[in-house]
């Protein structure tokens, strides 16, 4: 079984993801952490990630890296978003993925393209969204525990410029997959989100059982 979880950053996908994970038994991939990796290693060889052969180089990573703490921030993930524009950087990490995804026993990813392009045939598909305003809260909050002096004002710059550069780019942008459900998180507590994406899994699961 293949759960694919879509959505925009600080949506809330990982949480969910990894929730969903410990209730199906199944292992999960933060996708959006090989695009890291690849935002940090092009920042580490001085390359440019707007420049797709610096990008493309940066894609042989060492596996290591995907457990530095450095990937987690800000920077890196405008990086990320900034290097996943390119064609040649996306295919050269959609066998590591695909791989993940049709393990024995089942997976499931979370990103912007799981459900569109990585793996269209999924058995459940959920895309999780939360209005800019209360996705910016979230990080600063994470950012205040963390012992940072977030700027509420750039907060939101940032996302704003990561969902506009996230779904206009030409390859794979996020948008929500055919089939899947939507899941809008803005108002809901962890556990309540984490409940409603199990329901929705269970009905999509149900039907595909029924077709
Ligand atoms: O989910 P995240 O914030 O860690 O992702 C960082 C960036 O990586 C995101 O802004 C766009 C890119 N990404 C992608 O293009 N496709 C994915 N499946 C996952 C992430």
């Amino acid at each position: 079984m293949i759960i694919a979880v879509d959505g925009p950053a600080a949506s809330g996908k990982g949480t969910i993801a990894k929730a969903l994970g410990r209730h199906y038994g199944l292992p999960v991939l933060d996708t959006g952490l090989l695009y890291r990796a690849v935002g940090l290693a092009v920042l580490k060889a001085s390359g440019d990630p707007d420049h797709e052969a610096d990008a493309l180089a940066a894609c042989d990573f060492d596996d290591a890296m995907l457990d530095d703490p450095a990937l987690r921030s800000e920077a890196v993930g405008s990086l990320a978003s900034r290097v996943s524009i390119h064609q040649s950087v996306r295919q050269a990490l959609v066998k590591r993925q695909r791989d993940f995804a049709t393990q024995p026993g089942g997976a499931i990813l979370d990103g912007r393209d799981i459900a569109t392009v990585i793996a269209p045939d999924a058995d459940a598909k959920i895309f999780v969204t939360a209005s800019v305003h209360v996705r910016a809260q979230r990080r600063y909050q994470d950012a205040l525990d963390h012992g940072g002096h977030p700027d509420m004002d750039s907060l939101i710059a940032d996302i704003q410029a990561r969902d506009t550069r996230d779904m206009s780019r030409d390859h794979a942008p996020l948008r929500v997959a055919d089939g899947a459900d939507l899941l809008d998180t803005s108002n809901l507590t962890i556990d309540a989100a984490v409940q409603q994406a199990i329901a929705l899994v269970d009905a999509q699961l149900e039907r595909r059982r029924q077709a």
